[in-house]
């Protein structure tokens, strides 16, 4: 499979150096050989129709850009190399606007119109736009698949929209944000809440700007991506009632801590209301989690209450979900 990766930063490396180790399993096990037939960083290009050299690729990056790779190479714009690179896959990984959207919704649109499957890593273009691009993804005759955008490497839209299949998954709540989870969990150990973020902000947990996850934008982007794949619902960011966690006070979690609860910012869709907000929730109940992990507790009218915890950020964890939706395209495709 020809792919075009749009994005080289610690997604788009990650996803490299996994195919790098993987790439001899990847055929035997899947009958996947993917080939990154072009890069495109915020700087330059590579192209090679016979598939870049990923080795040389991460070194180039190292240099500053992956426009490196070949001396004097042409730097064409991202669009330009989606809509011409003869290819069957772009991956959408640049960083996640949520107030545009933008580049990602047009290399989307534009890898789309040309007939390519699309998988985003990015949040922004589904959190603003997720009905009308599965829309001109279905106009289109392609895939649209995004598993690394909820979850991190954590298979949860697959988990309720595949394992729960038959089923009627009636409301959901989640924990979808890492680097809130983690402030809150420091905040329980006695860290202020400034240096709860600043810490979250070193070990690289936190969006290049931290408001994102700590006034409830990113899990409010998660939700409405889970609410449109799960529930069925045509919404965006402006339907999510949202509240951050910059109120929470140090003596709200201990005193939440006093009667065996710990303050948690969930994202809930019950009854087609989107919510993000902080709540406190007993300790006992599996959603509680700590630290970075993510969890999601699925009610559905038979089979009851499922949760699923995992890692909901970082980079290898992030790559191995595009390459789950990689080997699901080419499944699809390869069957139809
Ligand atoms: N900033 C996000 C988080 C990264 O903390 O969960 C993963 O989307």
């Amino acid at each position: 499979m020809r792919i075009v990766l749009v994005g080289f930063g610690v997604v788009g490396q990650s996803f490299a150096k996994l195919l790098l180790s993987r790439s001899a399993d990847l055929y035997s096990q899947h009958g996947v050989k993917p080939r990154i037939v072009a890069c495109v960083d915020n700087k330059g290009s590579a192209i090679s129709p016979a598939g870049l050299d990923l080795e040389r690729l991460l070194m180039a990056k190292k240099k500053g850009t992956v426009g490196m790779y070949e001396k004097g190479a042409a730097k064409f714009d991202p669009l330009h190399i989606i809509e011409n690179v003869d290819a069957e896959v772009v991956i959408e990984a640049t960083p996640t606007d949520l107030t545009t959207g933008e580049p990602g919704t047009s290399h989307i649109i534009s890898a789309m119109r040309t007939g390519k499957h699309v998988i985003s890593v990015n949040k922004g273009p589904l959190a603003l736009a997720f009905p009308s691009l599965i829309e001109l993804a279905n106009y289109n005759g392609v895939m649209l698949r995004f598993s690394g955008t909820v979850g991190g490497g954590t298979p949860i839209l697959e988990f309720a929209k595949r394992c729960l299949k038959g089923d009627r998954i009636v409301s959901f709540q989640g924990i979808l944000n890492g680097t809130t989870n983690y402030i809150l969990s420091k905040m329980e150990e006695g860290l202020t809440y400034e240096s709860a973020l600043a810490d979250a902000k070193e070990k690289g947990y936190a969006e290049a700007v931290p408001s994102l996850d700590t006034d409830g934008y990113d899990a409010a982007a998660k939700l409405v991506i889970m609410a449109n794949w799960v529930m069925g619902m045509k919404v965006t960011m402006k339907d999510v009632a949202r509240t951050g966690i910059s109120g929470v006070k140090v003596s709200d979690v201990k005193s939440a801590q006093s009667r065996g609860n710990a303050i948690k910012l969930i994202a809930a869709c019950d009854s087609r209301i989107l919510e993000v907000r902080p709540t406190e929730v007993s300790k006992k109940d599996p959603i509680c989690v700590n630290g970075t992990l993510n969890a999601v507790t699925f009610s559905s009218e038979h089979s009851g209450q499922q949760t699923i915890i995992g890692r909901g950020a970082g980079g290898m964890e992030t790559a191995s979900a595009v390459l789950r939706d990689l080997i699901e395209i080419r499944d699809t495709v390869f069957e139809r």
